[in-house]
């Protein structure tokens, strides 16, 4: 999804623009720009293609403005209308040239003002939906900035998370947000805007979120905020948990590579504190429900995109088996539309690594509209989720930059198996037995790590399957919804074609997909079913498929028959999706590197996907 960055201060504005630019590069972008006010003009350098385009262009700008103000607007766009080129990308400027904007966002009756502002004999230059919301503004200017901006946004029906300059105010942005993230950065004499916190950590930690229909003017007197009503609205200033260099790829190739190796230290994160040995169940404060509240939960419903809905799947394998009560997944997009039925003893959990993907959001709004409980669990302090669920569990895993999610996985997988043993020892599971599975989810790091001590074998593996054009992951139980993620992974970053599927169902038609250069990945732990499983892969096998077997440590010898094996270490079932996923996260990434991807910004794909 697009970017945003704003800076006002006294610091030269182009660089500080184009490294906040290069910081959000992990949400998939294919143009980019920035505008810069000085000296009573505003001078734009946009360019499709990379930042490091960008970089060298504003280095070797001649244009005063780039060269010397301390006020900028940035913005890296991910084409939703309009070819990825520099007449489509931002800033955008009026016909004036006095007005300059970025955003993020759909207008989604920008033909209807376009064909408005042509009866005034406005002509827009792009073909963006974005364009004519700056070309609104500077028909709605009559001397105050904040004044045209909200005139504008009174018209506007969609989504937007704007940053708005003007050569006539030149010691003045105007931020303005609903249903697209943004954040306030307040420095020591610099203020920042931007569409993702990682874009300021390395200038503050303190940041406002701005909620929807929120405005926010700053000025050298710092930052005032209004609603569209240009009443004054007061927000939290929130201190962000993360440190600069953890946005940094450190001495990693990649930063996919980085957050898979971090996985130990994240998942510790997200477990610290919230075991309970003595009682033998979880601690979870920011769900912030009582054990008897938790007991009057009839139901749980998770909510989630990609990757995070399969771990929403894990999710609901754990609480069905240990608390004995109904639990379902389904993805977001389709709960919200579908008008689902909710009842009042119905927990509703959103799982969002962003806290802003648009569909969770949705589906968030749809739930508290009917009257269950929700809770989010996200990754990213005060995001939109987090903040609307008003109630959840961080994962504190740092941020995660790849556009392949890792580390909010087997983080995600984490907090659910902790929030069903909570749910469990309210009802029938004994002390003892919640104890056990509560050193077992402490001891999931160290699982992890002797995972990665194989990945120089799989490593082996993946190069020699890196040419396959498409491939399967099978598993059950527990192991089907990594399947499914182990597919997604591969997907997102090889481009091979891979699906995942239940073991079972690869006979009902997919089977006829089979020949000798589609590998196989058979989850084949000692789960339950494992041997029904190993019958499905000796069917695979005996179509000359052949057969990338992961199996628990001791239990090699299954895999004796098939092409090549991955091991994983021995542990009960509901504990086999996270050690089994970062091993299938290593074979993505390897088969990725030997193809030669881009594989943090993989083509087409965002990170934080901020449009339904
Ligand atoms: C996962 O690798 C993908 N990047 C994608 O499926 C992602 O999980 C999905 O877009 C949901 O994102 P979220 O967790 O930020 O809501």
């Amino acid at each position: 999804m697009c970017g945003i960055v704003g800076y006002f201060g006294k610091r030269k504005a182009s660089d500080i623009l184009v490294d906040g630019l290069r910081r959000l590069e992990y949400r998939g972008y294919d143009s980019a720009g920035i505008a810069c006010v000085y000296d009573g003009s505003i001078d734009v350098v946009k360019n499709p293609g990379k930042i490091r385009a960008l970089r060298e262009r504003v280095q070797q700008s001649p244009l005063k403005s780039i060269k010397n103000a301390t006020v900028g607007i940035g913005h890296t766009r991910w084409a939703t209308h309009g070819q990825p080129n520099e007449v489509n990308a931002h800033p955008h400027q009026d016909v004036s040239g006095h007005f300059a904007m970025v955003h993020n966002g759909i207008i989604e009756n920008y033909k209807a003002i376009r064909s408005g502002l042509a009866k005034h004999g406005i002509e827009c230059v792009s073909e963006t939906d974005s364009e004519v919301l700056v070309q609104l503004i500077a028909f709605c200017y009559k001397g105050n900035l904040e004044e045209a901006v909200s005139e504008a946004l009174k018209q506007v029906k969609g989504t937007y998370g704007i940053v708005v300059m003007s050569d006539h105010e030149p010691d003045k942005l105007v931020a303005a947000r609903c249903g697209s993230p943004i954040v306030l950065g307040l420095g020591r004499n610099e203020t920042l805007v931007a569409s993702d916190a990682s874009a300021i950590m390395p200038h503050t930690r303190d940041a406002v979120y701005l909620e929807d229909f929120d405005m926010a003017v700053i000025t050298a007197d710092g930052m005032e905020m209004f609603d569209l009503q240009r009443a004054p609205v007061n927000r939290e200033v929130m201190a962000m948990d993360w440190d600069a260099g953890a946005a940094e790829k450190g001495e990693y190739a990649h930063f996919m590579l980085k957050e898979i190796y971090e996985q130990p230290s994240a998942i510790r994160n997200a477990i610290r504190g919230r075991l309970d040995f003595e009682m033998g169940t979880a601690v979870l404060s920011g769900l912030d429900f009582s054990p008897r509240d938790a007991a009057m939960i009839n139901r749980v419903l998770v909510v989630g995109c990609g990757t995070s809905m399969h771990a929403g799947m894990v999710g609901e394998y754990a609480i069905e088996e240990m608390a004995g009560i109904l639990a379902e997944v389904e993805q977001a997009a389709e709960f919200r539309y579908r008008n689902p039925i909710i009842t009042p003893s119905d927990l509703v959990v959103a799982i969002s690594q962003s806290g802003e993907t648009a569909d969770t959001l949705a589906a968030v709004r749809e739930a508290k509209n009917k009257g269950a409980v929700v809770a989010g669990i996200c990754n990213v302090v005060g995001s939109t989720i987090a903040r609307e669920t008003g109630r959840g569990v961080y994962l504190h895993a740092g941020p995660e930059i790849g556009v392949a999610s890792t580390k909010a996985f087997t983080c995600q997988v984490s907090v659910m198996l902790m929030m069903a043993l909570k749910i469990a020892r309210t009802r029938r599971m004994p002390l003892n037995d919640g104890e056990v599975l509560g050193r077992w989810i402490e001891r999931m790091p160290e699982l992890v790590e002797k995972v990665l001590e194989q990945n120089d074998a799989i490593k082996a593996v993946a190069q020699k399957y890196a040419k396959c054009d498409n491939a399967f992951f099978i598993g059950r139980g527990y192991l089907f919804p990594v399947a499914l993620e182990g597919a997604l992974k591969l997907k997102e970053i090889s481009y091979i074609h891979a699906e995942g599927y239940h073991a079972a169902e690869l006979k009902h038609g997919p089977i006829a997909l089979l020949q000798k250069n589609t590998p196989v990945i058979a989850l084949l732990n000692d789960v339950p079913g494992k041997d029904k499983t190993l019958g499905n892969a000796e069917e695979c096998k005996a179509r000359n498929a052949p057969v990338i077997a992961v199996v628990s440590e001791g239990d090699e010898k299954i895999a004796d028959e098939f092409s090549d094996v991955i091991v994983v270490p021995d542990c009960p079932p509901c504990i086999t999706p996270v050690p089994t996923a970062v091993a299938l996260q290593l074979l993505a990434y390897h088969i990725a590197a030997a193809r030669g991807c881009e594989i943090d910004q993989p083509r087409n794909l965002a990170k934080s996907v901020t449009v339904e």
